[in-house]
């Protein structure tokens, strides 16, 4: 095709897509077409609390088949309970992974692959946060960062996105941070995995798109601050602005994501605008911006998971 004509196909496709995507932003759910998930394998990582507990509930739900890790065993048969009283009949499977070791990962999705069978959905979920100033964190809290929050998604990918490419269906998805937009005092190591979370969905979304595997869907979750005990002393400086995220919320809106095979989830909204500003403000007044509105000083209080 001649360039002209191209750039004009280009122009009227491009017009297309933004309309659609405008309308997935603004029209309710309910007038949105939705994926059916019934019967689909689902891999939830971090399962054990929090957001992943609830994810594998609400997959479990829609029908899915649902295969959680976590290396709190306790609290992911307490997950698996859960699920087989809120949804009797469910298929529920509980794996102790520890993401932080790679052959712990290897090894239990070949038991998932053999003891249950080809995964549909994965959901890396799983997440630490060390939440101390860089100079203070020990080295081997970063690398055990890197390894759960990062490299335990590249690993549990190679595992599950083979069989999704050969029958070109699945879904990918990611719970990031905007701590994976922004960078935040006090999380440095944190932010760096969250970072090269959101990396690796984009990289790999574009990859599907080259190998025209248009079955197999991304998503990346970008949450602020969710009440689930994490983050346990993060202060927003103004919560009429932003405030903390209820986890049924956040769970509800990823599943809503993963049905309406939504790429990127950003929560609250305002973090979309946020992004904007970034893209186009200079460096010095997205800093003013930072200090004025208390981004710098949200860790101060931190105590985490370590007040339970
Ligand atoms: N809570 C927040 O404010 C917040 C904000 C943005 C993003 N997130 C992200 O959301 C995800 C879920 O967070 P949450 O608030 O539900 O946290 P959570 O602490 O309630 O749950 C995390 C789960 O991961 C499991 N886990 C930790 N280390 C593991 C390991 N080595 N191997 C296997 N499992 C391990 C824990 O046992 C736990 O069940 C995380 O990736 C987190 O980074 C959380």
């Amino acid at each position: 095709m001649n360039l002209v004509l191209e750039s004009i196909a280009l122009f009227w496709r491009v017009t297309w897509l933004w309309l659609a995507a405008v309308y997935r932003a603004v029209a309710p759910i309910s007038l949105q077409s939705r994926k059916d998930v019934t019967g689909w394998l689902a891999v939830i990582t971090g399962s054990g609390s929090g957001v992943g507990r609830l994810l594998a509930v609400r997959l479990a739900h829609l029908g899915c088949r649902v295969v959680l890790w976590d290396v709190n065993q306790a609290g992911n048969e307490a997950t698996a309970d859960l699920i087989r009283e809120a949804v009797p009949g469910a298929h529920v499977w509980t794996y102790t992974v520890d993401l932080a070791k790679r052959e712990q990962i290897y090894h239990a999705a070949k038991q998932v692959k053999v003891e249950v069978g080809d995964v549909d959905i994965l959901v890396n979920n799983a997440g630490i946060i060390t939440g101390t100033q860089f100079l203070d964190s020990g080295d081997q809290l970063n690398v055990k960062t890197m390894e759960v929050n990062a490299l335990s998604h590249l690993w549990a990918v190679k595992c599950f996105l083979p069989a999704m490419l050969r029958r070109n269906r699945g879904h990918l998805v990611t719970v990031a941070s905007s701590a994976g937009l922004f960078g935040v005092p006090g999380m440095v190591d944190y932010s760096v995995s969250k970072f090269s979370a959101v990396g690796l969905i984009e990289c790999l979304r574009l990859e599907l798109l080259k190998q025209g595997k248009s079955g197999v869907k991304t998503t990346v979750v970008c949450p602020g601050y969710i009440d689930t005990g994490m983050f346990q002393g993060f202060k927003y400086r103004f919560p009429l602005l932003m405030r903390e995220l209820k986890p049924t919320y956040v769970a509800d809106k990823i599943i809503e994501a993963v049905q309406t095979d939504q790429h990127m989830l950003c929560l609250p909204r305002l973090f979309y605008i946020l992004v904007m500003i970034k893209g186009i403000m200079p460096v010095t007044v997205c800093d003013a911006l930072a200090e004025f509105t208390g981004a710098l000083n949200t860790m101060d209080e931190f105590v985490g998971r370590k007040k339970d």
